[in-house]
């Protein structure tokens, strides 16, 4: 019997580990350059932390159980929720705001497809505990310094703001539960579902007219898109609020340098909680799953039993992230670490080539040869697993104190005396 891997989950080899870990390591150091401070979660949570807010329908995307002591539980879909319930448990009297940021693996019951996975993993951020528009900026540009970083260069910005939706609704008296609903139908981008919902809510043509003006309301930053949705929103005051936080939230994205962005106010989100500021980066040559990050201003702190508080937010698709590296050709700098793999000549001395080694691992990753085995295999074996440098005991050498270092990538090598080991510098 042959065993594979449960559908929509991936093995990683050790090239794709190397690569991933330095894309996380670059990232980390945006994030701590913002001021940033990791924490970790668990990977199950109980169910209801995500049914609360989103109701039992999002059972359908989840991996849900029951444990052996009869609780309900679920892998995490995301981990904003579980920040949350992180932050009411342990910080909240902690100062303000609370800079938060995870990197971790998350898991949806979806169809799988290229870069759709049901094991996938996030990195994100959450910034708790202000409202003020600088707030929603700084994570904005966060997200855009760590793809800077990360020197990705295909990619887009698209800004819009969820409270110009929900001023709309509200103030036509559409509930709660049907404006999530809407939200939900918007993100899809299922044009005819939308329609035929927007009837069924019994919108008069005038209020269906501004919804769908306002959904394909798009364009760069000096388009003048706010003008537009300001006339579009005459006589909505709710929803010109909305609009005045949005235009305050963009005047400072200047001022953290981001500026080359797409007002879209036809971004919904899939998930439940956003409430202002929403944004989504988009790596065009993904295809379908493009998407490369989302976030936004949302409401969770409450609905999950802590004291109203602000918060706003983002995450990466890692995966996709890596992705779109990829299809940039980024170098991912492989083969250039020094590594030394040191063999002897004779079998009297191997175990002098595994203290040898011992003693190198202070500096630099070293191994000897297990599997004594002749110097030409040995040091093929070396190129082949990509080491930088042959560390070489030959008998004759070695009884006079020396050793020899071979550089596996110019073929150049030297003599150094064995007492130098801790000094050698290739
Ligand atoms: P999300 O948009 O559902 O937001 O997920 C964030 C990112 O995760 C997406 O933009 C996408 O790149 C990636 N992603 C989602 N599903 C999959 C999948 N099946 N396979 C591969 N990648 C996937 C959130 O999860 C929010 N918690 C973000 C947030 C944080 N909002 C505020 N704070």
């Amino acid at each position: 019997m042959e065993f594979t891997r449960p559908r929509g989950t991936r093995d990683f080899l050790p090239s794709e580990m190397e690569k991933r870990r330095h894309v996380e390591s670059l990232m980390r150091h945006t994030f701590d350059s913002f001021g940033y401070s990791e924490v970790a979660t668990p990977t199950f949570e109980n169910l209801e932390l995500f049914t609360t807010k989103s109701g039992e329908e999002i059972k359908e995307h989840l991996y849900h159980f029951k444990d052996k002591g009869d609780r309900d539980l679920a892998l995490r879909p995301e981990l904003t929720a579980a920040v949350m319930r992180l932050y009411i448990n342990e910080l909240q009297v902690a100062p303000k705001p609370q800079k938060i940021f995870y990197i971790g693996n998350c898991f949806r019951y979806e169809r799988p497809q290229s870069g759709r996975y049901r094991e996938f993993w996030q990195v994100g951020a959450e910034l708790i505990g202000s409202s003020r528009p600088e707030a929603d900026a700084e994570v904005i540009a966060l997200a855009m310094d760590t793809l800077n970083a990360l020197k990705l260069k295909n990619c887009e910005l698209h800004i819009g703001h969820i409270g110009i939706l929900r001023g709309i609704l509200e103030e036509n008296g559409v509930k709660e539960d049907d404006q999530e609903q809407l939200m939900g139908i918007i993100d899809k981008g299922e044009e005819a579902e939308l329609q035929a919902f927007l009837d069924d809510l019994g919108l008069s043509p005038d209020v269906q007219r501004t919804l769908n003006a306002i959904l394909y309301l798009k364009g760069e930053k000096n388009e003048g898109v706010l003008i537009k949705a300001k006339k579009l929103l005459s006589g909505n005051p709710e929803a010109l609020d909305a609009l005045n936080n949005f235009r305050v939230v963009l005047d400072k994205l200047d001022a953290f340098g981001v500026e080359d962005y797409t007002i879209n106010l036809g971004i919904a989100r899939g998930l439940d909680y956003y409430t202002g500021t929403v944004f989504e980066i988009y790596a065009a040559n993904l295809g379908a799953q493009k998407q490369i990050c989302g976030g936004g201003t949302y409401s969770l702190v409450e609905v999950l039993g802590g004291k109203k508080t602000p918060t706003c937010g983002f995450a990466f698709g890692f995966d996709r992230v890596i992705l779109a590296l990829e299809k940039e050709g980024y170098g991912f700098e492989e083969g250039t670490k020094t590594r030394f793999f040191v063999m002897a000549t004779g079998p009297e001395l191997a175990d002098d080539a595994l203290k040898v080694a011992r003693r190198l691992r202070g500096r630099f990753p070293a191994e000897a040869d297990i599997m004594a085995r002749k110097m030409g295999k040995a040091l093929k074996y070396a190129s082949n697993r990509g080491f930088s440098h042959a560390v070489i005991l030959g008998e004759d050498e070695f009884k006079t104190g020396r050793l020899i270092i071979k550089d596996l990538r110019t073929g150049k090598q030297v003599e150094i005396g064995t007492n130098e080991v801790e000094t050698f510098e290739p």
